[in-house]
C-alpha cells in the first residue's frame, strides 16, 4: 500500500466517518456523468461565463429544495457550503447540531455539514440533479472532507493552504497546512486519472479588502503552481472585484497571461487553467436596491473580463444567510445581464498592464531565489519574511506591513511596502498614482473609506 493510501485510511477511520469504501468509490468516479465535471463543462461551454452561487444549509431537505431553486433559474454549477463546524474539523458538534436542525426545523448550522451526512445520502442528492458541484468551505485541514465530497461526486474542490489560512485563520500552522493541502493535491491527481479531470480551484479574494492585485496573483499563481506540481490537471486562479473597472480589467489579463506562463516554466502546461469571477466580496449596502445593481456592475464586468465563472452575491448579502428565493432570485438576474451584455469593447491599457506584470515577476523572482529546496517551504518562508503579505489577515504569521489606499480612480495602490520586494520603478509608478500626503491621520481616514467604498 502507498503512503498516500495508507494516510487516506487512517484519515477515513475518523469516528465520524460512518463508512468509506475506497474500490466502491473509484468505481463510481470511473462511471460518473460527464455532466457532474465541471472541467467536462468548461470545455463544453468555451466562450460563456458559468454561473455559480454559494449556499449550505444543514439539512439534507432544505439543501434539495436550494438545489431545486437554483435549477429553476438555469444555474451552471450548483455550490456546497459547508458549516463552520466542520470546516474546523468538529464534527461532533456538526453532528449534534444536525440533529437539533432535524428535530427543531431550524437551521442551527451556516452550511452543509458533509461529514455527518456521509457520501452515499450526498451521492444521491448529487446524482440526482446532474449538475456540477462546487466544494465552498475554508477548511485548514480539508483531508477527510475532500475525499469525502469525490466520494459524493462532488468534482470542484476550491481552498488551498494560502488562501484558506490567511484570511480565516490566526494561528492555524501554515507549515502544517501547507502538507495537508499536497495531500489534498495528491488525492484529487489521482481521481483526475479515472473521468475528467477533478477541477481545483484557488481562492483570489483573500482578505476582501484593499488586497493589491499584485499580491492576489501572486498567491493565485503560487496556489496553482502547488497543485499542477501535484498532478492536477484542471484549476481555477480567481479574483474578487476590486471597485474599479479598469483595475479588474488590467488584473483578468494580466493574471490568466501568468498564470499561463509560469504554469509552463514548471512543465505543465497541458494542464487546463480556468478563470473566475468573484462578485464584490467586501461590506456590502444594506439597501437591497443599491446591492442589485452592486450584482449587476459586477456581472457585467465579468462579462468584459470573459471569465470563465462567475460566483454569485445577493440582496440580502449585509443581513447574513439568503433564503432559497432570494439566492436564486440573484442567479436569474446575473444569467439576465450576461445574456444581454453583447458587443463587447476590447479595453487594452498597457502601462497597467506593463507595471503589474513587472510586479508579480519581481515577487516570483525573491520567492524562487529562497534558499529551500521545495516550491511549498520557498512560498513558506516568503510568507514568514513578509515578501508575501496580505493586508488585514488576521494570521500571526503575517507581515502586515503593506499598507494600500485607493487612488482617486478608486485603484487598489501600495501606499507603503514593507518587505514586498517590488523595483523602485514599480513602487513609484504606484505612488505617482496617489496624491494623499504622509500624514497618517488622513491615510488612516482613507482607509477607512476605501474599506466601506460600496457602502
Ligand atoms: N448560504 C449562502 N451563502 C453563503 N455564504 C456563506 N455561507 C453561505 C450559505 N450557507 C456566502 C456569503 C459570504 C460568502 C463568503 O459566502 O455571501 O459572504
Amino acid at each position: 500500500m502507498s503512503l498516500l493510501q495508507r494516510d487516506r485510511e487512517l484519515i477515513v477511520s475518523n469516528e465520524f466517518c460512518k463508512e468509506f469504501d475506497f474500490a466502491e468509490i473509484e468505481e463510481f468516479v470511473k462511471g460518473a456523468s460527464k455532466n457532474l465535471f465541471i472541467s467536462h463543462k468548461f470545455k463544453t461551454n468555451k466562450g460563456k461565463t458559468l454561473v455559480q452561487p454559494r449556499g449550505g444549509f444543514p439539512t439534507y431537505d432544505k439543501m434539495f429544495s436550494l438545489y431545486e431553486e437554483f435549477v429553476k433559474t438555469g444555474v451552471d454549477v450548483l455550490p456546497m457550503t459547508i458549516d463552520s463546524n466542520t470546516r474546523l474539523n468538529d464534527y461532533a458538534n456538526a453532528k449534534k447540531m444536525l440533529e437539533l436542525s432535524e428535530k427543531e426545523n431550524q437551521d442551527l448550522l451556516n452550511g452543509y455539514p458533509l461529514i455527518s451526512h456521509g457520501y452515499k445520502k450526498t451521492r444521491k442528492m448529487i446524482t440526482h440533479f446532474d449538475t456540477p458541484i462546487s466544494l465552498r468551505h475554508g477548511t485548514p485541514d480539508a483531508r477527510l472532507l475532500v475525499d469525502m465530497a469525490i466520494a459524493s461526486g462532488a468534482f470542484e474542490i476550491e481552498g488551498g493552504p494560502i488562501t484558506y489560512i490567511l484570511p480565516y485563520s490566526k494561528n492555524f500552522p501554515q507549515d502544517k497546512a501547507f502538507l495537508y493541502w499536497k495531500h489534498v493535491e495528491k488525492v484529487t491527481a489521482k481521481y483526475s486519472q479515472l473521468n475528467e479531470p477533478i477541477n481545483r480551484e484557488s481562492f483570489g479574494p483573500l482578505t476582501a479588502t484593499l488586497v493589491p492585485p499584485v499580491i492576489t496573483i501572486v498567491i493565485q499563481i503560487a496556489e496553482m503552481l502547488l497543485s499542477l506540481e501535484e498532478g492536477v490537471k484542471s484549476f481555477s486562479v480567481s479574483f474578487a472585484q476590486t471597485g474599479s473597472l479598469n483595475q479588474d480589467l488590467v488584473t483578468a489579463k494580466v493574471l490568466r497571461k501568468l498564470a499561463k506562463k509560469y504554469a509552463q516554466q514548471i512543465g505543465c502546461e497541458d494542464a487546463t487553467i480556468n478563470l473566475v469571477y468573484h462578485q464584490w466580496m467586501g461590506a456590502f449596502p444594506r439597501d437591497k436596491n443599491k446591492s442589485d445593481s452592486l450584482i449587476n456592475v459586477a456581472a457585467m464586468i465579468a462579462g468584459m473580463v470573459q471569465a470563465d465563472k462567475i460566483i454569485t452575491k445577493t440582496r440580502a448579502e449585509a443581513f447574513g444567510i439568503p433564503t432559497k428565493e432570494e439566492n436564486g432570485q440573484a442567479v436569474g438576474n446575473v444569467k439576465y445581464t450576461l445574456d444581454i451584455l453583447r458587443g463587447l469593447p476590447n479595453f487594452v491599457d498597457e502601462e497597467e498592464e506593463e507595471n503589474l506584470t513587472r510586479q508579480v515577476d519581481e515577487v516570483f523572482e525573491a520567492i524562487f531565489n529562497d534558499k529551500a529546496d521545495s516550491l511549498w517551504r520557498k512560498i513558506f518562508n516568503s510568507i514568514k519574511s513578509g515578501i508575501i503579505d496580505v493586508p488585514f489577515s488576521p494570521h500571526i504569521i503575517n507581515n502586515n506591513e503593506l499598507i494600500t489606499v485607493r487612488d482617486d480612480n478608486s485603484n487598489i495602490r501600495i501606499y507603503k511596502k514593507g518587505k514586498l520586494p517590488i523595483s523602485d520603478k514599480s513602487f513609484r509608478y504606484e505612488q505617482s498614482k496617489l496624491n494623499i500626503g504622509n500624514n497618517e491621520n488622513s491615510v488612516v481616514n482613507q482607509i477607512i473609506k476605501d474599506i466601506g467604498v460600496m457602502l
